[in-house]
Protein backbone atom coordinates (compact mmCIF):
# COMPACT_ATOMS: atom_id res chain seq x y z
CA UNK A 1 0.00 0.00 0.00
CA UNK A 2 1.43 3.51 -0.79
CA UNK A 3 1.08 5.66 2.17
CA UNK A 4 0.14 9.32 0.88
CA UNK A 5 3.16 11.64 2.10
CA UNK A 6 0.36 13.70 3.81
CA UNK A 7 -0.95 11.09 6.15
CA UNK A 8 2.96 11.15 7.54
CA UNK A 9 3.43 14.91 8.07
CA UNK A 10 2.08 18.51 7.86
CA UNK A 11 3.83 20.45 5.35
CA UNK A 12 4.75 23.59 6.48
CA UNK A 13 7.33 24.55 4.00
CA UNK A 14 7.71 28.60 2.64
CA UNK A 15 8.47 28.68 -0.49
CA UNK A 16 9.89 31.53 -2.83
CA UNK A 17 10.75 31.84 -6.39
CA UNK A 18 14.85 32.43 -6.78
CA UNK A 19 15.13 35.72 -8.50
CA UNK A 20 11.81 36.95 -8.26
CA UNK A 21 11.77 38.01 -4.40
CA UNK A 22 7.88 36.80 -3.80
CA UNK A 23 7.41 34.50 -0.81
CA UNK A 24 4.56 32.04 -1.82
CA UNK A 25 3.56 29.98 0.88
CA UNK A 26 2.41 26.58 -0.82
CA UNK A 27 1.15 23.64 1.12
CA UNK A 28 -0.79 20.57 0.47
CA UNK A 29 -0.90 19.63 3.80
CA UNK A 30 -3.52 17.89 6.52
CA UNK A 31 -4.01 15.98 9.31
CA UNK A 32 -0.55 14.09 10.02
CA UNK A 33 1.21 11.46 12.05
CA UNK A 34 4.14 13.25 13.11
CA UNK A 35 4.94 16.72 12.46
CA UNK A 36 7.09 17.53 9.21
CA UNK A 37 9.94 19.78 9.61
CA UNK A 38 9.73 23.35 8.03
CA UNK A 39 11.68 22.87 5.19
CA UNK A 40 12.45 27.00 4.00
CA UNK A 41 11.98 26.17 0.01
CA UNK A 42 13.45 28.81 -2.78
CA UNK A 43 12.14 27.61 -6.28
CA UNK A 44 14.89 27.92 -9.20
CA UNK A 45 13.60 30.39 -11.70
CA UNK A 46 15.12 28.97 -14.35
CA UNK A 47 15.69 25.42 -15.82
CA UNK A 48 18.65 23.14 -16.14
CA UNK A 49 19.06 21.34 -19.59
CA UNK A 50 17.38 17.68 -19.48
CA UNK A 51 17.98 14.87 -21.25
CA UNK A 52 15.37 13.05 -23.22
CA UNK A 53 14.50 9.95 -22.10
CA UNK A 54 16.48 7.96 -24.40
CA UNK A 55 19.51 9.64 -23.83
CA UNK A 56 19.59 8.96 -20.06
CA UNK A 57 22.85 7.38 -18.91
CA UNK A 58 23.22 6.75 -14.80
CA UNK A 59 24.47 9.45 -12.92
CA UNK A 60 25.24 12.12 -15.45
CA UNK A 61 22.25 15.14 -15.59
CA UNK A 62 21.02 16.40 -12.34
CA UNK A 63 17.46 18.26 -11.81
CA UNK A 64 16.61 21.95 -11.10
CA UNK A 65 16.74 21.68 -7.00
CA UNK A 66 19.38 20.53 -4.15
CA UNK A 67 18.12 19.72 -0.34
CA UNK A 68 20.18 21.12 2.43
CA UNK A 69 21.16 21.15 5.83
CA UNK A 70 23.63 22.33 7.98
CA UNK A 71 24.89 21.00 11.59
CA UNK A 72 27.11 23.15 13.50
CA UNK A 73 29.02 21.41 17.55
CA UNK A 74 26.11 22.78 19.82
CA UNK A 75 23.43 23.92 17.53
CA UNK A 76 22.48 20.56 15.74
CA UNK A 77 21.47 20.69 12.59
CA UNK A 78 19.67 23.67 11.18
CA UNK A 79 17.78 25.96 8.09
CA UNK A 80 16.84 22.39 6.48
CA UNK A 81 16.00 23.77 2.43
CA UNK A 82 15.48 23.09 -0.93
CA UNK A 83 17.24 25.46 -3.25
CA UNK A 84 18.43 26.05 -6.86
CA UNK A 85 20.88 23.70 -7.55
CA UNK A 86 24.59 24.80 -7.82
CA UNK A 87 28.17 24.46 -7.15
CA UNK A 88 29.36 24.76 -3.24
CA UNK A 89 31.98 27.31 -1.90
CA UNK A 90 34.22 24.82 0.94
CA UNK A 91 37.13 25.83 1.90
CA UNK A 92 39.55 23.75 0.90
CA UNK A 93 40.68 22.33 4.34
CA UNK A 94 37.18 21.18 5.26
CA UNK A 95 37.86 17.61 6.71
CA UNK A 96 35.88 15.72 3.75
CA UNK A 97 38.82 16.45 1.55
CA UNK A 98 41.34 15.27 3.41
CA UNK A 99 40.27 12.04 5.75
CA UNK A 100 37.32 10.68 4.09
CA UNK A 101 34.70 11.51 6.08
CA UNK A 102 31.22 11.24 4.31
CA UNK A 103 28.35 8.71 4.00
CA UNK A 104 25.83 8.76 1.71
CA UNK A 105 22.64 6.71 0.83
CA UNK A 106 20.98 6.38 -2.66
CA UNK A 107 17.48 5.68 -3.23
CA UNK A 108 14.92 5.99 -6.66
CA UNK A 109 11.33 7.76 -7.31
CA UNK A 110 9.16 6.40 -9.79
CA UNK A 111 6.49 7.22 -11.82
CA UNK A 112 3.72 4.67 -11.64
CA UNK A 113 1.98 3.61 -14.45
CA UNK A 114 -1.12 6.17 -13.76
CA UNK A 115 1.49 9.46 -13.34
CA UNK A 116 2.32 9.55 -10.01
CA UNK A 117 5.28 9.77 -8.35
CA UNK A 118 6.12 7.41 -5.55
CA UNK A 119 10.05 6.85 -3.41
CA UNK A 120 10.96 3.24 -2.95
CA UNK A 121 11.17 2.23 0.48
CA UNK A 122 12.69 5.64 1.62
CA UNK A 123 11.96 4.92 5.16
CA UNK A 124 14.65 2.25 5.15
CA UNK A 125 17.48 4.19 2.71
CA UNK A 126 16.84 7.38 5.84
CA UNK A 127 17.28 5.01 8.52
CA UNK A 128 20.29 3.26 6.88
CA UNK A 129 21.76 6.78 6.85
CA UNK A 130 21.33 7.75 10.15
CA UNK A 131 22.48 4.60 11.27
CA UNK A 132 25.88 4.62 9.42
CA UNK A 133 26.77 8.26 9.78
CA UNK A 134 27.65 7.51 13.87
CA UNK A 135 30.32 4.71 12.63
CA UNK A 136 31.85 7.65 10.80
CA UNK A 137 31.89 9.83 14.15
CA UNK A 138 29.27 12.08 11.77
CA UNK A 139 25.92 13.50 13.53
CA UNK A 140 22.86 11.24 12.40
CA UNK A 141 20.22 12.80 10.26
CA UNK A 142 17.16 11.95 11.97
CA UNK A 143 15.43 9.95 9.31
CA UNK A 144 12.20 11.93 9.42
CA UNK A 145 14.35 15.08 8.68
CA UNK A 146 15.68 13.04 5.75
CA UNK A 147 12.33 11.99 4.64
CA UNK A 148 11.12 15.86 4.51
CA UNK A 149 13.81 16.92 2.74
CA UNK A 150 13.63 14.20 0.34
CA UNK A 151 9.76 15.06 -0.03
CA UNK A 152 10.37 18.28 -0.84
CA UNK A 153 12.99 17.99 -3.52
CA UNK A 154 11.92 15.36 -5.38
CA UNK A 155 7.96 17.45 -5.47
CA UNK A 156 10.26 20.72 -6.53
CA UNK A 157 11.54 18.52 -8.94
CA UNK A 158 8.81 16.06 -10.22
CA UNK A 159 8.82 16.92 -13.56
CA UNK A 160 12.51 15.81 -13.79
CA UNK A 161 11.23 12.21 -12.77
CA UNK A 162 11.30 10.19 -16.28
CA UNK A 163 8.01 8.36 -18.04
CA UNK A 164 9.39 5.92 -19.92
CA UNK A 165 9.81 2.24 -19.31
CA UNK A 166 12.33 1.21 -16.88
CA UNK A 167 13.56 4.87 -15.97
CA UNK A 168 13.56 6.69 -12.56
CA UNK A 169 14.68 9.66 -10.67
CA UNK A 170 18.24 8.56 -8.39
CA UNK A 171 18.48 9.90 -5.56
CA UNK A 172 21.35 10.41 -3.33
CA UNK A 173 21.48 11.89 0.27
CA UNK A 174 25.41 12.84 1.19
CA UNK A 175 26.58 13.97 4.59
CA UNK A 176 30.30 15.71 4.50
CA UNK A 177 32.63 16.66 7.04
CA UNK A 178 33.24 21.14 6.48
CA UNK A 179 34.94 21.84 9.70
CA UNK A 180 38.04 23.60 7.42
CA UNK A 181 41.10 22.03 10.16
CA UNK A 182 43.47 19.58 9.46
CA UNK A 183 43.95 17.53 13.06
CA UNK A 184 42.40 14.60 12.82
CA UNK A 185 39.12 14.00 14.66
CA UNK A 186 35.61 14.54 13.95
CA UNK A 187 34.75 17.40 12.43
CA UNK A 188 32.31 19.87 14.06
CA UNK A 189 30.85 20.99 11.26
CA UNK A 190 28.62 18.97 8.50
CA UNK A 191 26.53 19.61 5.23
CA UNK A 192 23.49 17.09 4.40
CA UNK A 193 22.54 17.13 0.86
CA UNK A 194 20.45 15.79 -1.66
CA UNK A 195 20.89 15.98 -5.51
CA UNK A 196 18.99 14.01 -7.74
CA UNK A 197 19.25 12.32 -11.36
CA UNK A 198 17.17 10.83 -13.96
CA UNK A 199 18.62 7.53 -14.77
CA UNK A 200 17.68 5.47 -17.92
CA UNK A 201 16.62 1.82 -17.79
CA UNK A 202 19.86 -0.12 -16.33
CA UNK A 203 18.97 -3.35 -18.48
CA UNK A 204 18.47 -2.26 -22.06
CA UNK A 205 15.49 -3.09 -24.22
CA UNK A 206 17.14 -6.01 -24.74
CA UNK A 207 16.14 -7.24 -21.10
CA UNK A 208 18.58 -8.36 -18.50
CA UNK A 209 22.13 -8.87 -20.13
CA UNK A 210 24.42 -11.32 -17.60
CA UNK A 211 27.49 -9.78 -16.27
CA UNK A 212 30.73 -11.41 -16.23
CA UNK A 213 32.28 -11.52 -12.55
CA UNK A 214 35.92 -11.82 -11.51
CA UNK A 215 36.20 -13.51 -8.08
CA UNK A 216 38.81 -10.96 -6.14
CA UNK A 217 41.59 -12.51 -4.46
CA UNK A 218 43.96 -9.74 -3.92
CA UNK A 219 42.60 -7.14 -3.51
CA UNK A 220 39.74 -6.14 -0.09
CA UNK A 221 36.83 -4.08 0.07
CA UNK A 222 36.02 -4.27 3.72
CA UNK A 223 37.79 -5.75 6.62
CA UNK A 224 36.30 -6.78 9.85
CA UNK A 225 35.78 -3.98 11.77
CA UNK A 226 36.36 -1.85 9.64
CA UNK A 227 33.71 0.24 7.28
CA UNK A 228 31.81 -2.38 4.84
CA UNK A 229 28.78 -2.32 7.00
CA UNK A 230 28.02 1.73 6.32
CA UNK A 231 27.52 3.28 2.96
CA UNK A 232 30.56 5.41 3.36
CA UNK A 233 32.27 6.64 0.09
CA UNK A 234 36.16 5.52 1.44
CA UNK A 235 34.43 1.79 0.78
CA UNK A 236 33.76 2.63 -3.21
CA UNK A 237 37.37 4.15 -3.42
CA UNK A 238 38.44 0.55 -2.07
CA UNK A 239 37.12 -0.84 -5.25
CA UNK A 240 38.27 1.28 -8.04
CA UNK A 241 41.61 -0.92 -8.93
CA UNK A 242 40.11 -4.10 -8.33
CA UNK A 243 37.04 -3.24 -10.77
CA UNK A 244 39.32 -1.58 -13.04
CA UNK A 245 41.63 -4.45 -13.20
CA UNK A 246 38.81 -7.18 -13.68
CA UNK A 247 37.91 -5.27 -16.60
CA UNK A 248 41.35 -5.24 -18.00
CA UNK A 249 40.69 -8.72 -17.92
CA UNK A 250 37.46 -8.33 -20.07
CA UNK A 251 35.21 -9.08 -17.06
CA UNK A 252 32.52 -6.14 -15.93
CA UNK A 253 32.89 -6.18 -12.08
CA UNK A 254 34.31 -8.20 -9.04
CA UNK A 255 32.76 -10.78 -6.50
CA UNK A 256 33.99 -9.20 -3.37
CA UNK A 257 36.51 -12.02 -0.87
CA UNK A 258 36.88 -11.76 2.74
CA UNK A 259 39.91 -9.78 3.63
CA UNK A 260 41.49 -12.30 5.77
CA UNK A 261 41.51 -15.91 3.78
CA UNK A 262 40.00 -14.49 -0.20
CA UNK A 263 37.40 -17.47 0.09
CA UNK A 264 34.22 -16.07 2.03
CA UNK A 265 32.16 -14.46 -0.52
CA UNK A 266 30.91 -11.47 0.36
CA UNK A 267 29.38 -8.57 -2.38
CA UNK A 268 29.35 -8.01 -5.98
CA UNK A 269 30.16 -4.94 -7.25
CA UNK A 270 28.35 -2.47 -5.95
CA UNK A 271 25.58 -4.65 -4.89
CA UNK A 272 24.39 -7.62 -2.35
CA UNK A 273 25.26 -11.08 -3.50
CA UNK A 274 22.68 -13.90 -3.75
CA UNK A 275 23.46 -17.57 -4.74
CA UNK A 276 20.91 -19.97 -5.85
CA UNK A 277 22.20 -23.40 -4.96
CA UNK A 278 18.94 -26.50 -5.19
CA UNK A 279 16.14 -24.50 -4.25
CA UNK A 280 17.74 -21.89 -1.71
CA UNK A 281 18.75 -18.84 -2.19
CA UNK A 282 21.57 -18.17 0.27
CA UNK A 283 23.58 -14.66 0.92
CA UNK A 284 26.11 -13.69 3.05
CA UNK A 285 25.22 -12.53 6.31
CA UNK A 286 25.55 -9.33 8.06
CA UNK A 287 28.66 -9.88 9.43
CA UNK A 288 30.07 -6.23 9.33
CA UNK A 289 31.75 -6.53 6.84
CA UNK A 290 28.61 -6.32 4.46
CA UNK A 291 25.99 -3.16 3.40
CA UNK A 292 22.55 -4.32 4.62
CA UNK A 293 20.97 -3.33 1.00
CA UNK A 294 17.47 -2.32 0.91
CA UNK A 295 17.43 -4.32 -2.02
CA UNK A 296 18.69 -7.24 -0.29
CA UNK A 297 15.89 -7.16 2.72
CA UNK A 298 13.08 -6.84 -0.59
CA UNK A 299 14.25 -10.17 -2.33
CA UNK A 300 14.19 -12.24 1.32
CA UNK A 301 10.86 -11.00 1.78
CA UNK A 302 9.88 -11.77 -1.06
CA UNK A 303 10.97 -15.12 -1.54
CA UNK A 304 9.69 -16.14 1.82
CA UNK A 305 6.70 -15.07 0.75
CA UNK A 306 6.87 -17.28 -1.85
CA UNK A 307 8.09 -20.34 0.10
CA UNK A 308 11.65 -20.32 -1.40
CA UNK A 309 13.80 -20.99 1.27
CA UNK A 310 16.36 -18.48 1.65
CA UNK A 311 19.42 -18.76 4.11
CA UNK A 312 21.87 -15.63 5.32
CA UNK A 313 25.14 -17.19 6.11
CA UNK A 314 28.44 -17.68 5.05
CA UNK A 315 29.20 -19.22 1.62
CA UNK A 316 33.29 -19.66 0.40
CA UNK A 317 33.94 -20.31 -3.58
CA UNK A 318 34.90 -23.78 -2.27
CA UNK A 319 31.04 -24.34 -1.87
CA UNK A 320 30.13 -22.44 -5.00
CA UNK A 321 32.33 -24.93 -7.01
CA UNK A 322 31.18 -27.73 -5.52
CA UNK A 323 27.78 -26.96 -6.32
CA UNK A 324 28.82 -26.21 -9.77
CA UNK A 325 30.56 -29.56 -10.14
CA UNK A 326 27.37 -31.44 -8.89
CA UNK A 327 25.15 -28.88 -10.77
CA UNK A 328 23.24 -27.58 -7.46
CA UNK A 329 24.30 -24.37 -8.46
CA UNK A 330 21.20 -22.76 -10.58
CA UNK A 331 21.67 -18.77 -10.42
CA UNK A 332 23.92 -15.72 -9.03
CA UNK A 333 22.64 -12.44 -9.09
CA UNK A 334 23.91 -9.04 -7.67
CA UNK A 335 20.69 -7.32 -5.87
CA UNK A 336 21.23 -3.00 -5.51
CA UNK A 337 19.20 0.06 -5.70
CA UNK A 338 20.64 0.92 -8.92
CA UNK A 339 19.90 -2.26 -11.03
CA UNK A 340 17.41 -3.78 -8.92
CA UNK A 341 18.63 -7.30 -10.06
CA UNK A 342 21.62 -8.21 -11.97
CA UNK A 343 21.79 -11.33 -13.31
CA UNK A 344 25.82 -12.93 -13.25
CA UNK A 345 26.65 -15.37 -16.46
CA UNK A 346 30.20 -16.25 -15.53
CA UNK A 347 32.39 -16.17 -12.58
CA UNK A 348 36.45 -16.18 -13.31
CA UNK A 349 38.16 -17.79 -10.42
CA UNK A 350 42.01 -18.51 -10.69
CA UNK A 351 41.78 -20.15 -14.05
CA UNK A 352 38.68 -21.19 -13.39
CA UNK A 353 35.48 -20.22 -15.77
CA UNK A 354 32.11 -21.14 -14.15
CA UNK A 355 29.16 -20.70 -16.41
CA UNK A 356 26.20 -20.17 -14.56
CA UNK A 357 22.74 -21.24 -15.93
CA UNK A 358 24.20 -21.95 -19.17
CA UNK A 359 24.94 -17.65 -19.05
CA UNK A 360 21.26 -16.61 -19.35
CA UNK A 361 19.37 -14.99 -16.03
CA UNK A 362 17.60 -17.85 -14.08
CA UNK A 363 14.33 -17.71 -13.39
CA UNK A 364 13.97 -16.63 -9.28
CA UNK A 365 15.92 -13.38 -10.57
CA UNK A 366 14.01 -12.85 -13.25
CA UNK A 367 10.80 -13.17 -10.98
CA UNK A 368 12.08 -10.89 -8.72
CA UNK A 369 13.04 -8.24 -11.04
CA UNK A 370 9.41 -8.25 -12.08
CA UNK A 371 7.99 -7.99 -8.54
CA UNK A 372 10.00 -5.59 -7.51
CA UNK A 373 9.59 -3.54 -10.62
CA UNK A 374 6.24 -3.77 -10.56
CA UNK A 375 5.67 -2.22 -6.96
CA UNK A 376 8.06 0.35 -8.02
CA UNK A 377 6.12 1.22 -11.09
CA UNK A 378 2.73 0.94 -9.45
CA UNK A 379 1.52 -1.92 -12.46
CA UNK A 380 0.50 -3.78 -9.11
CA UNK A 381 -0.40 -3.01 -4.90
CA UNK A 382 1.86 -2.66 -3.05
CA UNK A 383 0.88 -4.65 -0.31
CA UNK A 384 4.06 -4.22 1.86
CA UNK A 385 4.23 -0.04 2.48
CA UNK A 386 7.17 -0.23 0.59
CA UNK A 387 5.85 2.94 -1.39
CA UNK A 388 5.81 6.57 -0.40
CA UNK A 389 3.45 8.97 -2.25
CA UNK A 390 5.79 12.29 -3.38
CA UNK A 391 2.95 15.51 -2.69
C1 LIG B 1 23.38 0.24 -5.55
O1 LIG B 1 22.99 -0.19 -6.62
O2 LIG B 1 22.74 -0.03 -4.51
C2 LIG B 1 24.56 1.10 -5.42
O3 LIG B 1 25.00 1.31 -4.34
C3 LIG B 1 25.15 1.66 -6.65
C4 LIG B 1 25.68 3.06 -6.49
C5 LIG B 1 26.91 3.15 -5.65
C6 LIG B 1 25.95 3.65 -7.87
Amino acid sequence: MTVPASELKTLGATTTIAGSGVGVVPSAGGATARARAAIRTELSGSRRARPQDGELVFGRAFTDHIAIADWTEGKGWTDPRVVPYGSFSLDPASAVFHYGQEIFDGLKAYRTVDGRVQLFRADRHCRRLAEGAPRLCMPSVDPDLTLDLLLGLVSADRDWVPKSEGTSLYIRPTLIATEPFLGVRPSKRYIFFIIASPVGAYHGAAGFSPARIWVEDKYVRAAPGGLGAVKAGANYVASLLAAEEAKARGYDQVLWTDAKEHRHLEEVGTMNLAVVIGDELITPALDGTILGGVTRDSVLTLCREWGVATSERALTIDELLAAHRDGSLREVFGCGTAAVITPVGELGWKDERILINGGKPGPLAERLFKAITDVQYGRVPDTHGWTIAVP
